[in-house]
């Protein structure tokens, strides 16, 4: 058996699953996120270690975890898990959605090297500016960095003891050479930091390190289990999904929203906004647009309204145009394709009949558009996705998935069985590194349904996208 580790924003998810890929037993431990100014957004890793440690213990309860041969893991990408040369951690980690360290992305990114190495934007939520800003205004902790970790990375460390990276996370670091599949020396010397003290780099589906006797008797596991290098949770999630070929596609609903298209050949386009990250596998690549806030402006209208997310969506009818009421998601700032950090989400056209069902509708559209754009961005850079999976927790809403379908003229494809995403892409590259074999054992999932686009409805949702498109033109500079 093989278990897959999903280190999520809102949970660490555990999964263990058989040589025939069935899942036999899963636990989840919340998970939360402080901020502590506008744009701020950190997790403690001691956090995730307890995480681990209950997930693990509650996996042991459900199942005889005696016969596992291999690990898997998975984590949100980008966060900076600052060590000593102690291992122990600098300061909380700060995650994907962070933007405090804007400026700093800016000015890296005008340095032509990063976009020509990495194939990318520097974006404000990648690794690399941040570990600028903690130099620019935490020099003392900067003095002190052994070791950076990405959030996987820092579990790998907790259960085998090694420092090891693997490219699909490593490629959204800014440190990555991303065609070579490399930690770039120029570019670690840019940000004042060399390769000694970055993890040794594994494909996702190789081993990377073994688990700890000590941690293997406490959970009950054999001696010897490989941990394999895993990846970054939307690499994993299309590894989970099937997604590993030329035209498959997923869209994962999850706090942020990604769309994202396996490729044959790295052919990145920076400019476009597009992310071009390696895959979990040797010698592919992915492109993904990445908006910052999908299930997240859902929870902001669930707090700001003291209705659980679930009951917003779950009385809205059947599929209507989009009514007048717009609303821009954009509460963490944006990726693609704005890479503009510092643009707040927008509520336009309020009148006094404006209700809760309303604005749930136009959260959900909001959410549709971003990813409409995220669409035209990979348009741009030649790739095309005729279906895609629907993934993430948001899926599960029937109406949100028809709003997105109808506004991307895409049918989407809702897998069968529970949501394993990222945690199944885990275990099953635990299976590759302990077997050999890799992409057939990346099938796709049995498909429940497809949401197909409205066809009557479609031009509605067109009209409203360009609205949408230039209400934030307007408002950016406001
Ligand atoms: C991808 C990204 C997010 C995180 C969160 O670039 O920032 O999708 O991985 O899960």
């Amino acid at each position: 058996t093989y278990i897959g580790l999903d280190l999520g924003t809102s949970s660490l998810k555990a999964i263990l699953m058989d040589e025939n890929q069935s899942i036999l037993a899963e636990h989840a431990v919340p998970l939360t996120v402080s901020r502590g100014a506008a744009g701020w957004s950190e997790q403690h890793p001691s956090q995730w270690g307890d995480a681990l440690n209950l997930a693990m213990q509650a996996l042991q309860t459900k199942a005889d975890l005696s016969s596992v041969r291999g690990i898997g893991l998975s984590g949100h990408m980008h966060g900076a898990t600052l060590l000593d040369a102690d291992d122990q951690v600098l300061r909380p980690c700060i995650l994907w959605n962070d933007t405090r360290a804007s400026a700093e992305a800016a000015k890296l990114d005008s340095d032509p090297q990063f976009r020509d190495l990495t194939g990318n934007i520097v974006f404000a939520g990648f690794t690399a500016p941040k570990l600028v800003w903690v130099q620019n205004n935490e020099p003392d902790i900067f003095a002190k960095v052994a070791k950076v970790l990405l959030p996987k990375d820092y579990l790998r460390l907790i259960l085998t003891g090694d420092y090891v990276a693997e490219m699909s996370d490593a490629a959204g670091t800014s440190w990555l050479d991303v065609a070579k599949r490399d930690w770039s020396d120029d570019l670690l010397a840019a940000t004042g930091l060399t390769r000694e003290q970055m993890p040794r780099l594994v494909e996702g589906c190789a081993a990377s390190a073994q688990l700890r006797d000590a941690l293997a008797q406490t959970w009950g596991l054999p001696k010897g289990v490989i941990v394999a290098g895993g990846g970054g949770d939307n690499a994993a999630s299309a590894i989970g999904a099937g997604v590993v070929k030329k035209g498959d596609a997923f869209l994962s609903l999850g706090t942020s929203g990604v769309l994202f298209a396996a490729c044959d050949a790295y052919r990145p386009d920076a400019a476009s906004a597009v992310h071009t990250f390696c895959h979990a596998l040797p010698d592919t690549w992915h492109q993904m647009g990445v908006i910052l806030a999908a299930t997240d402006a859902l929870q902001w209208l669930s707090q700001l309204t003291g209705t659980p997310a679930s009951e917003l969506t779950a009385d809205l009818g059947d599929l209507r145009a989009p009514s007048r009421t717009l609303f821009l998601p954009y509460i963490s700032g944006e990726r693609t394709p704005h890479n503009d950090a510092k643009i707040r989400g927008q509520f336009l056209h309020l009148d006094t009949s404006t209700d809760i069902k309303q604005a749930t509708r136009a959260v959900l559209e909001g959410v549709a558009f971003a990813f409409g754009d995220c669409q035209a961005a990979l348009h741009s850079t030649g790739t095309e996705i005729q279906s895609a999976l629907a993934i993430g927790g948001g899926a599960k809403s029937d109406y949100w998935l028809q709003v997105i379908a109808t506004t991307l003229a895409l049918p989407l494809q809702v897998p069968k069985d529970g949501d394993f995403g990222a945690a199944l892409g885990a275990a099953r590259l635990g299976m590759m590194a302990v077997t050999g074999r890799t992409i057939e054992i990346a099938t796709m999932p049995p498909i429940l349904k497809t949401i197909q686009p409205d066809t009557q409805l479609m031009p509605a949702f067109h009209d409203t996208q360009a609205r949408y498109r230039a209400a934030y033109s307007v408002l950016k500079d406001l």
